[in-house]
């Protein structure tokens, strides 16, 4: 009890949430008397509540772990007059958070129905389920369809549900537990409802506004009704995916369903409206009509990719989500470079195999190749496709060809020919653009992040602008090379929509193949092609799809061992006074890689290159500043965020000490408008920029935030944000906090997510420190190769790829396999990509011309 004596502020071993307060005051003898109720969260195990108190009597005190248990007394009242304080001691541990209370939840997709009941476990096995449930007579309890009816028997009640419509294993569904909700309605009158833990229904609201509009919206598009006759969407405290669209009733984490006015970033409310948008689409596409066997995953995981960017595109038109889909197309790209990666579709013999492949390639290069297709065909005649597949199918299954079948047949193109290329074989093309003698040349080759060159060869869609985005020309590129006269091509664009152009100097004009990024390859242009593109870039005449284009090209190249780190760096200056959030968000995105194995090379150029980026980012940096801009948009948000962190991992002075200043009013005031969510996470990285063994103070105040909040976005800002510290004992100690019980199974990824450059070394040891552990605890799930990919894809020396092959190599499990394999070449890739940059003798020269010439 001495402990607390003399403390300047409370420990916070529980924190108060609400106070029941009665006073009695009696004004004849000038004093009052009263009671107090105060509910609490215990959020560490302490015999102990201290909290602060002076100059009163206190009669009485007692514990209840909840509302319906005995009170118990503290072994010890004390108040410290000199400090102000009430110490009570209890003879126990206070149990956290009062009594534990349990829900049900199932998760059966892929193939785990099986260990519920047994059944024919497979998506084309389709059957109408009638389920019943018994449970505690206090408990909701949910499933596919609507409650029929309900008798009670002593403190249990048996639940009737009705017979559901024919549907796959997969999606059958029950949870069981404690919870509130809030409830809309779609046009038609289906009635959508959102459960959440006690207390959180607020946080709902934007889901299911979300959910109400995108049913309504599908119902339009895919030319039917919404199948059953309620939706519920749940959110479920540990949950390994990000959601599941199990029939009627969708299961989500509490980061993909719930949003807090006041503490929830931009960031987060886009990822709610996509996740639902994804979860939703599900259930015509996967639901309705489901693949035949996971071959075809593609078909339900790509697709319900990109419709959600359709739907969220038509609810949030000022969000560009369709220039933000980009992401997904470079993510499916970069697992697509490599050797080990597969083809969409995908050969699937144990259903255990499956788990494996609800990967990159058949969600993002699924959803980029139906983009693709999309851009060729017609947004209408792939809608009208989409409508008849839907009611071909219907309470039936389909294939890949089956979906091709109707595009074609909608169309009078040939899709089952033109796509074969890019689903039956894994591997994209690049395409070298080369001018000769006022002819175009191409030529395609199978990309491959190691530089070498792969056996693939594709139908290309390639379109292409010149010197303006009204001289347009699409064609396909069926064979290995192709050719154009650039003179065909204006006179070709003369008798387009846009009426004669003359233009008598066309020498420089710029050359864009993949207009809108809508194809899923890669361009080089030759030096002369480069620079005029550069000089587009400078003059602002690119679109933002195409910007994003040309810099991620630029980069995979140059981490391919295809061009130079200077080439790729002069071409970054053109982008210093980029605003668009995608656009920088990319820039960013290549600047912490080009900085980790710049520095892995050259170590004397880091600090240059450092000052090199946070040069480009001042021009966004300036416009945005840390405060909201009132009327702002979502973009500029999620914008000010992303450059903030940026700038601190980059050890920008200025943004450090502004970050850290801002922390601190926030750790003394949650409710400062100082910190606001959008530039939470900058503030936690510049924090922990700072924090070392001798300096814990930022860290432990992280700590106690997270202790705190019972927002799993705040929980998740802070546990990405804790090992992006420099100091290498202090990673250690953030991943050993990520295998504690104050951290949910689901959650230890973001904590992996952030690991500094300087910490890769002591998580790589601590990753095989804790690997029985860690197998034991997350390997029956997808989750267990986050743990590999995130800490050992930041390596870049042949040894360490040795190293880690070594070492899996005995503890290798189908589960683990495929990640392994692709770990390793990545960090082969990047050890060849160092010794190239080492290579490059006059690197060190131009990245200083680069960093202080004047513009
Ligand atoms: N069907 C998946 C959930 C799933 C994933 C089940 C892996 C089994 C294994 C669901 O529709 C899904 O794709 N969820 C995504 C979110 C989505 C917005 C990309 C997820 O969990 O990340
Ligand atoms: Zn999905």
């Amino acid at each position: 009890m001495d402990e607390f004596r003399g403390l300047a502020r409370l420990p916070k071993f529980a924190v108060p949430k609400r106070y029941d307060l009665t006073l009695k005051p009696d004004l004849v003898t000038c004093k009052f008397s009263g009671e107090v109720r105060i509910t609490l969260d215990i959020v560490e195990k302490t015999k102990y509540i201290v909290l602060n108190a002076a100059d009163l009597l206190i009669r009485h005190a007692s514990f209840y772990a909840s509302p319906s248990q005995q009170g118990v007394s503290p072994s010890n009242i004390t108040l410290v007059e000199e400090d102000e304080i009430l110490v009570l001691e209890f003879d126990y541990l206070i149990p956290i958070n009062g009594e534990k209370k349990n829900m049900a939840v199932t998760q059966f997709e892929p193939a785990d129905a099986r260990r519920c009941f047994p059944c024919w476990d497979e998506p084309a096995v389709k059957a109408t389920f009638k389920v019943t449930l018994e449970v505690p007579s206090e408990l909701i309890a949910l499933s596919n369809m609507p409650v029929l009816q309900e008798k009670h028997d002593g403190p249990l009640k048996i639940v009737y549900f009705e017979e559901s419509p024919i549907m796959s294993t997969y999606l059958v569904a029950v949870v069981v537990g404690l919870f509130d909700y809030m409830e809309g309605k779609t046009l038609n009158g289906t009635c959508v409802r959102v459960y959440c833990q006690v207390g959180k229904t607020d946080q709902g609201k934007f889901a299911l506004d979300v959910a109400v509009k995108a049913l309504d919206l599908y119902k339009k598009y895919f030319a039917e009704p919404y199948p059953l006759p309620k939706l519920d969407m749940i959110a479920i405290p540990d949950f390994a995916a990000g959601a599941m669209e199990n029939y009627g009733l969708v299961t989500y984490r509490e980061t993909a369903l719930l949003y807090d006015e006041r503490n929830s970033a931009a960031a987060n409310k886009q990822r709610v409206a996509i996740v639902v948008a994804h979860e939703l689409a599900h259930q015509w596409f996967g639901n309705l009509v489901t693949m035949e066997w996971w071959t075809h995953l593609w078909l339900n995981e790509g697709f319900a990719t990109w419709v959600s960017y359709l739907a969220v595109d038509s609810l949030f038109p000022d969000w560009n989500i369709w220039t933000q889909f980009l992401d997904e197309t470079t993510g499916g790209l970069r697992l697509d470079g490599l050797a080990e990666s597969h083809p969409i579709e995908v050969e699937i013999n144990h259903a255990r195999e499956v788990d494996e492949i609800f990967d990159a390639i058949s969600y993002k290069k699924g959803a980029s190749v139906i983009r693709m297709l999309q851009a060729y065909l017609g947004a209408e005649t792939v809608q009208r496709s989409l409508a008849s597949y839907i009611k071909r199918h219907a309470y039936k299954n389909a294939k890949t060809e089956d979906l091709w079948a109707v595009l074609s047949e909608e169309s009078g193109e040939p899709v089952n020919m033109l796509m074969d290329s890019w689903t039956k074989q894994k591997g994209y093309p690049v395409i070298y653009a080369k001018l000769e003698d006022h002819r175009l040349e191409f030529e395609q080759s199978h990309f491959l992040s190691s530089g070498l060159t792969g056996d693939g060869q594709w139908i290309v869609p390639i379109t292409l602008c010149y010197g303006s985005y009204n001289t347009r020309k699409n064609f396909l590129l069926k064979s290995k090379v192709g050719d154009m006269g650039l003179s065909e091509l204006l006179h070709e664009s003369n008798f387009g929509l846009m009426g004669k152009r003359t233009r008598s100097d066309t020498s420089g004009d710029w050359i864009k193949l993949n207009i809108d990024q809508a194809g899923f390859y890669r361009v080089k242009y030759d030096d002369e092609l480069a620079s005029r593109i550069r000089r587009a870039i400078e003059t602002n005449s690119l679109s933002a799809t195409d910007r994003f284009g040309v810099l991620d090209d630029a980069y995979a190249l140059c981490a391919a061992c295809k061009q130079t780190l200077s080439s790729l760096l002069s071409l970054m200056v053109a982008y210093r006074e980029e605003l668009d959030y995608t656009v920088l968000s990319c820039l960013i995105d290549v600047s912490y890689k080009v900085v980790q194995m710049a520095g892995d090379a050259i170590p004397s150029v880091s600090n240059d290159l450092k000052q090199f980026i946070i040069n480009l980012l001042q021009f966004g940096a300036e416009k945005l500043g840390w405060e909201p801009i009132s009327g702002e948009s979502h973009l500029d948000a999620m914008l000010r965020g992303q450059i903030l962190t940026a700038l601190a991992v980059f050890g920008h002075e200025i943004a450090l000490s502004e970050a850290i200043n801002r922390f601190n009013m926030f750790v003394h005031d949650g409710n400062t408008p100082l910190l606001p969510a959008d530039t939470r996470k900058a503030a936690y990285v510049a924090v922990m920029q700072r924090v070392s063994t001798s300096n814990r103070s930022g860290y432990e105040s992280l700590l106690r935030i997270y202790r705190e909040t019972d927002l799993s976005q705040e929980k998740s800002r802070i546990l990405s944000s804790l090992a992006s510290c420099p100091d290498p004992e202090i990673v250690q100690e953030a991943l050993n906090f990520l295998l504690t019980s104050e951290v949910r199974s689901q959650d230890v990824v973001y904590g992996l997510a952030g690991i500094s450059t300087e910490g890769r070394d002591v998580a790589w040891k601590w990753l095989q420190d804790n690997w029985d552990f860690i197998s034991k605890t997350w390997g029956s799930g997808f989750l267990v190769t986050r743990f590999i990919s995130a800490v050992v894809s930041q390596f870049s020396s042949n040894e360490r790829a040795e190293e880690v092959e070594a070492f899996f190599s005995s503890r290798i499990k189908p589960s683990i396999e495929r990640t392994v394999k692709q770990s390793v070449e990545h960090i082969r890739i990047n050890a060849q990509w160092v010794k190239s940059i080492k290579n490059e003798p006059s690197l060190e020269a131009v990245v200083k011309e680069l960093t202080y010439r004047k513009y």
